[in-house]
């Protein structure tokens, strides 16, 4: 009895807790100027709205609650901003996710599927599953603990994984979920590793042996599993990670508490270390979506994943950071408009990617310089170009577009596999004009590497 009674409390207070957003709106703001992004910033920082999409030429996309409606169509008209509501339905998609989510059959552990989003238990389960049945060519990675003490993993794919001498081999890294409702990356990530190990895309059996011959690919789905947990079980439209983050404006009282309240969420995004940390498109307020946190790499999560790069600085010969939403591929720069020397280069790559995407289902995505709308400091391939050195350092930001008036981060289940499918596309051509190969010595003791006097740095 008394039992039962706590699991009827418990699923109270879980119904209590998870955020329903009545009265939310997606509303579309014109964006014609820095300045018109700073006017956006400025309501967010105020806690008024909250920012949606990170890039898209000439407008945004804001989430606004039912108590800030008003102000906040005063400030645009003041601001001059035009503005123009695209739903105010927030509360009824998210119900309506959260239902089908329910019902969906739930995978047997090991298992996965591309019909639903799955919990990171799930996505773990599978890893272990599938490093269990590739052990010749997988291997899973610990990365570290993330704030709440969560795993941060990774598995690396390549031919005869347990020699040392692998180690020498040029490296791909991939990476997805640093944003937490940006549901649709680690669903693609599970089956770009799938791919990779012959489980999906069978017909592509021949190239990717080659691939896991000559590189080593480690792929961490979900490297922020603390917000992704969250944005599944409390709010489904949270970005950040879930530490502690400081005071709401920065007050505290006098007795060293906070002067309103206490935020949460670093944005994991803004936290690495870039030439402008913390000065460029984002906020010093700890509630805002964009605040970078006290210094670069002060958050768990970002530092283990920088420890592990730093040491494979020199075998690494790209780096790719998966997000949604809006159907882009973003290069070097982020954080300023001035262009990067590799820059033709990266118009090449662009035409290849965003060519082999559109080849599969006729989905259109856009390649372009990371900061063309306005510039961000702090991102993680703006750190990978700038600090490792890595040329080919890339995000992708996936479905839907930036046209789609539904909330973007829940892409219906339905276009999970298409969208996983034309990025394996776009990833393959993306390799395939990777600009400098890094000399493998291949070393058959393993481990000591022949000092070799051209590393051929890319920087
Ligand atoms: C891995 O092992 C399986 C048999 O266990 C073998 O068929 C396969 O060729 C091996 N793959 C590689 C890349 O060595
Ligand atoms: C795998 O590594 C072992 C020992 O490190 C070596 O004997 C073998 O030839 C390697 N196989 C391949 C396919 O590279
Ligand atoms: C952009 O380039 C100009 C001219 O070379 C330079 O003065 C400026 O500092 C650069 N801006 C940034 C943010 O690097
Ligand atoms: C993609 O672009 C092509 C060429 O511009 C166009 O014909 C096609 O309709 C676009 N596809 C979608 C889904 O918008
Ligand atoms: C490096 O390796 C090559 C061929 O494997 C060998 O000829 C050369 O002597 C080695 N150099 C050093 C410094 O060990
Ligand atoms: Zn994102």
């Amino acid at each position: 009895m008394f039992r039962f009674l706590g699991i009827i409390s418990l699923s109270l207070l879980v119904a209590n807790c998870y955020k329903t957003y009545d009265g939310y709106k997606i509303v579309r703001v014109g964006i014609d100027s820095e300045a018109d992004y700073m006017k956006i910033l400025k309501l967010e920082t105020q806690d008024l709205l909250e920012i949606f999409t990170e890039v898209r030429s000439g407008h945004m996309d804001v989430l606004i609650g039912p108590k800030s409606w008003l102000t906040c169509q005063y400030h645009f008209k003041t601001g001059g901003l035009k503005y123009k509501v695209g739903t105010d339905n927030v509360g009824k998609e998210v119900e309506e996710e959260h239902k089908r989510l329910l019902l969906k059959t739930p995978v047997a552990p090991g298992q996965f599927s591309y019909d639903t989003y799955h919990r990171i238990d799930t996505i773990y389960a599978r890893l272990d599953a599938l490093v269990a049945k590739h052990r010749n060519i997988s291997e899973l990675l610990e990365l570290g603990e993330t704030y709440e003490g969560r795993k941060i993993r990774a598995i690396r794919i390549t031919s005869n994984v347990s020699s040392d001498a692998t180690n020498n081999k040029p490296m791909i890294w991939l990476d997805g979920g640093i944003h937490a409702r940006e549901w649709v990356v680690p669903a693609t990530m599970m089956y770009i590793i799938d791919s990779i190990l012959g489980e999906e895309e069978r017909d592509k059996s021949d190239r990717m042996a080659a691939l896991i011959d000559k590189y080593q690919i480690v792929i961490a789905p979900s490297i922020n599993p603390d917000g992704y947990e969250y944005s599944h079980e409390s709010e489904r439209l949270w970005r950040k990670n879930r530490a502690p983050a400081g005071c709401r404006g920065n007050k505290e009282n006098w007795f060293g508490g906070c002067f309103y309240s206490l935020c949460y969420g670093i944005d994991l995004n803004r936290n690495w270390e870039t030439p402008f940390f913390g000065q460029v498109g984002v906020s010093d307020d700890p509630c805002s979506l964009v605040y970078p946190g006290k210094a670069p790499f002060d958050q768990k999560s970002t530092a283990v994943i920088k420890n592990y790069l730093e040491a494979k600085k020199d075998k690494m010969e790209l780096f790719v950071t998966y997000h949604s939403y809006s159907q882009l591929f973003l290069t070097p720069f982020g954080y300023t408009h001035n262009l990067t020397e590799d820059h033709d280069h990266y118009v090449e790559v662009g035409k290849a990617v965003v060519n082999a995407i559109a080849a599969r289902h006729g989905y259109n995505y856009t390649a372009m310089q990371g900061a063309q709308l306005y510039p961000v400091s702090g991102d993680s391939f703006d750190w990978a170009y700038t600090v490792l050195g890595v040329v080919d350092s890339y995000c992708f930001e996936l479905r839907p577009d930036g046209d789609s008036w539904r909330v973007g981060f829940e892409l219906p289940e339905d276009q999970i596999l298409p969208t996983a499918e034309e990025n394996v596309d776009g990833l393959l051509a993306l390799i395939e004009n990777i600009k400098y190969e890094i000399g493998e010595e291949s070393d058959d003791s393993g481990g000591e590497s022949n000092d070799t006097e051209d590393e051929s740095d890319p920087s």
